[in-house]
């Protein structure tokens, strides 16, 4: 959180907005509801839950919604996670590399379940040697390799 601004919501309060937005959470196919927050570096706080779908390939996690309404809301830099799940469970392989794609190694991932204390980890530790575009190998031609 450390390109947090002073005002920023600390990590517990930022469980709290996940917590609310998994109330929302449409998941009547898994019944697995998850609520998601993400911190901008601005301090705006943005939640997000799963939204299922009959088509079980088009449904989209909570951490991702959570994303996408702060990039359309205009923040292009997170600094925090929260994730709550009915079982504490880490975000999905998908949505660390979508947090990557707006955070930096050092993001911090609070881990919740429905009530109680929470985890935090970093999302260098959920997603070591991420690829990014600035990767040296990245863009090179097959006989380059
Ligand atoms: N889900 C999330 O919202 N976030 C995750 O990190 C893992 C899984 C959702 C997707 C689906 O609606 C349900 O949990 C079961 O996979």
């Amino acid at each position: 959180m450390s390109a947090a601004p002073a005002a920023a919501p600390t990590l517990p309060l930022l469980v709290a907005h996940a917590r609310a937005a998994r109330a929302q959470a449409y998941a009547p196919y898994s019944r697995y509801a998850v609520g998601a927050a993400v911190l901008a570096d601005d301090g705006r706080v943005f939640g997000g839950c799963n939204v299922e779908n009959a088509v079980y390939g088009a449904t989209v996690c909570a951490e991702r919604v959570a994303v996408w309404a702060a990039v359309a809301a205009g923040a292009r830099r997170l600094v925090a996670l929260a994730v709550v799940t009915p079982n504490g469970g880490t975000p999905c392989g998908c949505c660390r590399q979508v947090l990557a794609e707006f955070g930096d190694a050092d993001l911090a991932v609070a881990v919740a379940g429905p009530a109680g204390p929470f985890d935090v980890c970093r999302l260098g530790e959920l997603l070591p040697r991420a690829w990014t575009r600035d990767d040296p190998g990245a863009g090179a031609a097959p006989s380059d390799a």
